[in-house]
């Protein structure tokens, strides 16, 4: 089997880090998203892996290279404009060949890995084998609506009214049927070839599409929230490692992950955390939940449940920073001695909560 990643697209939900950075390369516990979708598929035998970028792919390359580092041999298929999924899966006809191939949606998260259900469809003879999740609300999503037997008999993308409880996660397995599919629907409203209208298309010919029912979680990781959690659930099953140096009057408490080359000086480190290669937290404090990204400085201020990008700084913030998702190259610093004075420059579709 082949894997299929999909990183292009346009993240307006997480804008404005995605104006600049692609929305798979936001870190979840200071990996990038799109690094446990190919863990994932590496993980379950698969090791020939193509990713279909658009806008954002010179950075998608320049993180995840030729694959070698995951231990696969990656490809890139190049999408001018993010016309759907199923778009996505037939500009990839030329790499899958006549392969059966998992699709992973580059935005999602899967805590425990994708190594069963590529089993069963490997043992099962289906056609395409879908994911379901069950939610309280899953109009954002695709949703399977299931016939009495359980088995899948419709599937809408994100339906204004209530159809179903189960959410079709963004990871699909397919043969070589599904290109009959995506060669023969036709653009939705909003313009795109739809993953829903593809395995639609598969039901209605009466091909095998079975659906596994996920007992662990997943996560959409398209929304700021989203990041949050994902970054929680990570941060609570990592290992603790000390790679990087602790001065002075500090203390480090519970599972925190230190890189290398990370420095705390005179601050309190409180776990789960983890702290960036070469980041340096001084008279802080960093509290539960927080990962703190590469080269950024945290100085004389206090910040807990938040993830902080690459190359920023904050420095003498008057308040404790909290539920926070804080961009590259970002400076939040105290410019004055009035604490009832804000000072900010903030981009476009930026969300600021004061207390
Ligand atoms: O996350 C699961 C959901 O993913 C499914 O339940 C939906 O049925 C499916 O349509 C999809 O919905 P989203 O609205 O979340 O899709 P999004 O536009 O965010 O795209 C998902 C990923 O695929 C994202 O990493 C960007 C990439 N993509 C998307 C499109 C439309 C591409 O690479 N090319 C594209 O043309």
């Amino acid at each position: 089997m082949k894997g299929l990643i999909l990183s292009g697209g346009k993240g307006t939900r997480l804008r404005p880090f995605t104006y600049t950075g692609a929305k798979q390369l936001v870190p979840v516990a200071n990996k990038p998203v799109l690094f446990y979708a190919i863990e994932d598929l590496v993980e379950a035998g698969i090791t020939e892996i193509g990713i279909v970028v658009g806008d954002t792919g010179d950075q998608v390359r320049e993180a995840v290279g030729d694959g070698a580092r995951f231990g696969a041999q990656v490809c890139y298929i190049e999408q001018d404009a993010p016309r759907g999924i199923a778009h996505g899966i037939k500009i990839a006809r030329h790499f899958i060949g006549d392969d059966a191939f998992v699709l992973f949606l580059g935005d999602n998260f899967i805590r425990d890995g994708i190594a069963a259900q590529v089993a069963a469809f490997r043992h099962g003879a289906m056609n395409a084998q879908i994911i379901l999740h069950k939610m309280d609300d899953p109009s954002s999503m695709g949703v399977a609506v299931l016939d009495e037997r359980g088995r899948v008999a419709r599937l809408v993308e994100k339906p204004k009214q209530f159809v179903s409880p189960y959410a079709v996660i963004g990871i699909y397995m397919f043969d070589h049927r599904v290109f009959e599919a995506v060669n023969s629907i036709q653009p939705s409203a909003r313009g795109e070839l739809e993953i829903t209208d593809t395995i639609q298309y598969l039901i209605d010919a009466r091909l095998a599409v079975c659906a596994h029912l996920l007992e662990g979680w997943w996560i959409d990781t398209g929304k700021m929230s989203d990041i949050l959690e994902a970054n929680r659930l990570v941060l609570d099953i990592l290992e603790p490692k000390n790679e990087g140096q602790v001065n002075g009057d500090s203390r480090i408490e519970g599972r925190v992950v230190l890189q290398n080359g990370a420095v705390v000086v005179n601050s309190t480190v409180r776990g789960p955390a983890i702290i960036g290669e070469r980041t340096r937290i001084e008279n802080a404090y960093v509290g539960p939940y927080t990962s703190i990204y590469h080269d950024c400085l945290i100085q004389d201020c206090e910040i807990e449940h938040s993830v902080v990008l690459e190359n920023s700084q904050i420095v003498d913030a008057p308040a404790r920073i909290a539920d926070s998702l804080i961009g590259r190259n970002v400076e939040i610093t105290r410019t004055g001695g009035n604490t009832k004075t804000l000072k900010m420059m903030v981009g476009d579709h930026s969300k600021v909560g004061i207390l």
